[in-house]
């Protein structure tokens, strides 16, 4: 007996198999606004002069290769810290927030899933509605109960506030709530700093643990404003989890470098929480690869790197920025009746276009102009060459 013989296929993943496809595309025209990577002027994805930099010293110091420690490279994690909570945060050297490196951002929210399972009684997670494609079967396939609250307004395109925070207070104590730290994956839409206390605010009131995901930052206002969220919590709230990544402002995608920062009471008890941390990485994958820690740290505590960094990230905000209002002008001027105004108001890699599934599907087909099937377009696959030639599809579609 085969115990492979009736397997069947598993469904094609909405973001990566969608990006598959793309590459098997023939047509020279085509336009890939699916998977969260940003491309540059030239429609290339840009290898970084900071990294370049970093890595050509590191390649020139031939170090050996041995293991690293559970929780990866500690300088690397200490930089993280002072990256996610600022350099003069009362967090750093408190020993209530320990950070450990992980595998890329996705890793960090799955280590973040196995590691409370252990310690919650009820495995309960919210996730935003809607939220990044992978949350809910991420958090399924850990064992959790996945329920959503409310969160884009697809009216307004903007925030259902009371909903959200309807939803928050309708939650049983000690779920887990899933939060977008900034550059909201799929919609673009933020919380601002009010809406952050109302949350901190029901957090105290019901006892929900905040796990926060920071995928983008620096992506939408700058490495401070973006954190401005999970600062705020880790203030007001006894305990917190974050999963960072350094995948796309870094622009280090396949180095799977992320991180796993826990903030607990107090310096004893974060110390025995971070242990079941480590022992959930040693029963996954033992400890993290080297490469990408040693290039974000070096960039991060090298002066001239830094700001070698901080500029590259600039520019990269500044095209997306530029793009959310080329398009919006682009298309009212091809005389687009639809008001796409609200595309300008929102900010990071994504936003939803409002288009129906046929709509999306005929962008593919007909055009060879690739979106995730709800409308969630990546803003940073437009380009001078490829602007004209999205806003005509568009208009087409939109017509019939
Ligand atoms: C995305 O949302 O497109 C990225 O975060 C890539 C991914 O893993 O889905």
């Amino acid at each position: 007996m085969s115990l492979f013989y009736s397997v069947e296929m598993a469904p094609h993943d909405p973001i990566l198999g969608l990006n598959e496809t793309f590459n098997a595309d023939q047509r020279p025209e085509k336009v890939n606004l699916g998977v969260g990577v940003y491309y540059d002027a030239a429609g290339k994805l840009p290898l970084l002069r900071a990294v370049q930099a970093a890595e050509e010293a590191r390649v020139a110091e031939h170090a050996p290769r041995g293991y690293l420690p559970i929780d990866g490279l500690a300088p690397y994690d200490n930089a993280v810290q002072k990256l996610l909570f600022g350099q003069d945060s009362a967090l750093l050297g408190s020993g209530r927030l320990i950070t450990t490196q992980a595998i890329g951002g996705t890793g960090a929210l799955k280590l973040g899933a196995d590691f409370l399972y252990r310690l919650l009684d009820k495995r309960l997670v919210a996730i935003s509605d809607p939220s990044w494609e992978n949350h809910r079967s991420l958090f399924e396939a850990a064992g959790y109960e996945v329920v959503t609250y409310p969160y884009y307004d697809p009216e307004t395109k903007g925030l259902n506030l009371a909903g959200m925070l309807q939803g928050l207070e309708a939650l049983p104590e000690g779920s887990v709530v899933l939060l977008h730290a900034c550059c909201h994956n799929p919609s673009g839409v933020d919380l601002e700093p009010r809406h952050w206390e109302a949350v901190a605010s029901l957090a105290e009131k019901q006892g929900f643990l905040c796990f926060v995901d920071m995928a983008y930052q620096g992506f939408s206002a700058d490495l401070d404003s973006d954190a401005f969220g999970p600062r705020l919590l880790a203030r007001r709230l006894p305990e917190m989890i974050l999963a960072t990544s350094c995948s796309k402002n870094f622009g280090l995608y396949r180095e799977r470098i992320g991180a796993v920062s826990l903030i607990g009471h107090s310096a004893e008890q974060t110390r025995a929480t971070f242990s079941q941390l480590l022992s959930a990485i040693r029963n996954v994958y033992s400890m993290p690869p080297a490469h990408g820690a040693v290039l974000v740290r070096e960039i991060l505590e090298d002066a001239e790197l830094r700001a070698q960094w901080l500029q590259e990230l600039a520019d990269m905000r500044g095209r997306i920025n530029h793009y959310r209002s080329a398009m919006v002008q682009a298309l009212r001027e091809a005389g687009v009746q639809r008001d796409f105004g609200f595309i300008e108001r929102q900010r990071g890699m994504f936003s939803f276009l409002g288009i129906t599934p046929e709509q999306v599907e005929r962008l593919k087909t007909e055009h060879a102009i690739y979106m995730v099937g709800s409308s969630r377009m990546n803003i940073a696959g437009l380009s001078e060459a490829n602007l004209g030639h999205f806003v005509q599809s568009l208009k087409q579609v939109l017509q019939g």
